[in-house]
């Protein structure tokens, strides 16, 4: 079998940001994969634009990778205690094409964020928000990255081993989703 294919998704669009680190560590963690991150900026849903010229090509190439994708890491930060809205409208915007990319597909949450729970409640949200679409959503081990802004070195990489170890495990559990 093939390396399995990954897609990242970043509920940040800064181009430091600490789940974009978080994402490539997973992925490198996760070992041989093809890794590709979807971009997220998209158009604000609004459903008149929707009915007078439909799904945009960005939204659609969104929605082709999810399903071509053996399994999808989703790293969000927290925004006032809450996901951003870049993660939400892409979701909604998902819910608005023909397939249902995320039915079944593996995926595996994590969250950084600047405070001390790591973008805990942030992460619970999303994960009540993705459950319309009824994905294998990984129960564990969670990893809530705090004080993110420290957490990585020059070279995008952990520098706690506790955190590697939990992002290693959590990998490791991806993989076994995607083979079961
Ligand atoms: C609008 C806004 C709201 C924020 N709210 C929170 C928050 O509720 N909890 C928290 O831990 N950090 C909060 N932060 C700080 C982020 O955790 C921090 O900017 C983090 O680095 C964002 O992730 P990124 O590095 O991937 O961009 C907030 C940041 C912004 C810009």
């Amino acid at each position: 079998m093939s390396d399995p294919r990954i897609l990242g998704l970043c509920g940040a669009l800064r181009g430091g940001s600490a789940n974009r680190k978080l994402l490539l560590e997973a992925a490198r963690l996760f070992g041989p994969c093809r890794f590709e991150e979807g971009d997220l900026r998209l158009p604000l849903f609004d459903e008149d634009d929707e009915i007078a010229d439909g799904i945009p090509v960005a939204v659609q190439t969104l929605a082709d990778q999810i399903a071509a994708a053996d399994a999808v890491l989703i790293s969000t930060p927290e925004y006032n205690k809450a996901p951003p809205g870049v993660l939400k409208n892409a979701l909604d915007w998902v819910s608005r094409t023909k397939s249902s990319p995320w039915r079944d597909k593996p995926v595996a949450v994590m969250s950084a964020a600047a405070g001390r729970a790591g973008g805990e409640r942030s992460q619970s949200i999303l994960r009540l928000c993705m459950v319309p679409f009824q994905p294998r959503i990984l129960q564990g081990p969670e990893v809530h990255i705090a004080n993110c802004r420290n957490e990585f070195d020059d070279n995008g990489r952990l520098k706690s081993d506790r955190y590697a170890a939990t992002v290693e495990t959590l990998m490791g559990r991806l993989r076994e989703e995607i083979t079961r």
